[in-house]
């Protein structure tokens, strides 16, 4: 009986220990099976989450935006004033943001009288002289107003504005150019070529005619006597060479009946202010 005994007892061991073993190995599968539940359930609501929050996501970034761009007639002239500014940080006296308001007041006054679209030509407006800075970096070879229309395309973009009147916008600034090579076809670019060109006479323009001198190095005068042979942009580019060669002609040019009264007021003034700076320079009075 013992001898048996002997035999079996190790025998009942050994089953009594891989009994246990396997109960640990079983516990511990249970184990990975709950964490590999529990990974997807995390996937699963991942993926429902994603699923959901996305297009939500895509529709608040949507409402945002829609609300952000205004409607208004001055909320749009608000938003292009203030993409307009931006262009002119370092611009020259002589064409800098004040002239653009100006431009903007009389386009505001030429404008209603003429019963043009307003949003039309005050955006235009504010955004007319935008590529002025890459013509006076270019030495004049570059035309301001293609430029500025060009770097206009993406700011009307952003703005509640038909495509009519974006494409009319691109065109009154295209065509604003006095040397320019298009002609202003809507009621609109009409408004805003003579607004520019009465900022260039008068008054206003006889002080920024020397403005402009003083920043391309000219004298005060130059007694040349072909002023046509002088070159722009050189010591010759003088305010009376400027009277000569262009402010002198603008109010031939005018587009519009308000524009025109205005012209013949300013051209009297500055032929009168040219005449008298004349004879001071020559000594005789
Ligand atoms: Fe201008």
């Amino acid at each position: 009986m013992r001898f048996f005994s002997r035999l079996v007892c190790p025998a009942t061991r050994v089953g009594s220990v891989l009994q246990k073993e396997l109960r640990r190995e079983i516990a511990c599968c249970q184990q990975h099976l709950k964490y590999c539940m529990v990974a997807v359930i995390k996937c699963l609501l991942s993926i429902l989450l994603f699923i959901d929050f996305y297009p939500v996501k895509m529709i608040k970034s949507s409402a945002k935006i829609a609300s952000q761009t205004p409607k208004t007639t001055e909320g749009i002239l608000d938003a292009v004033r203030d993409l307009a500014r931006g262009y002119f940080h370092g611009a020259r006296g002589s064409h800098d943001w004040d002239h653009t308001l100006r431009v903007c007041r009389l386009c505001r006054r030429i404008g209603t009288a003429e019963g043009v679209d307003l949003i039309v030509v005050l955006t235009a407006a504010y955004l007319h002289d935008i590529g002025r800075s890459c013509q006076d970096d270019a030495g004049g070879t570059v035309c301001h107003a293609e430029k500025g229309a060009r770097l206009a395309e993406s700011d009307l973009e952003q703005l509640s504005l038909s495509e009519n009147q974006r494409q009319n916008i691109l065109h009154c600034i295209r065509s604003h150019r006095f040397r320019g090579s298009h002609q202003p076809r809507t009621p609109e670019a009409r408004v805003l070529f003579d607004a520019d060109k009465l900022d260039a006479i008068g008054a206003v323009g006889v002080a920024r005619a020397f403005l402009f001198a003083g920043e391309v190095g000219a004298r005060l005068h130059s007694d040349v006597k072909n002023i046509e042979e002088t070159r722009p942009y050189s010591i010759d580019d003088t305010g009376f060479r400027e009277f000569k060669v262009k402010l002198c002609k603008i109010r031939q040019r005018m587009l519009t009946g308000e524009g025109r009264r205005l012209a013949e007021e300013r051209h009297a003034f500055m032929e009168k202010f040219f005449n008298r700076f004349l004879e001071e320079y020559r000594g005789e009075r």
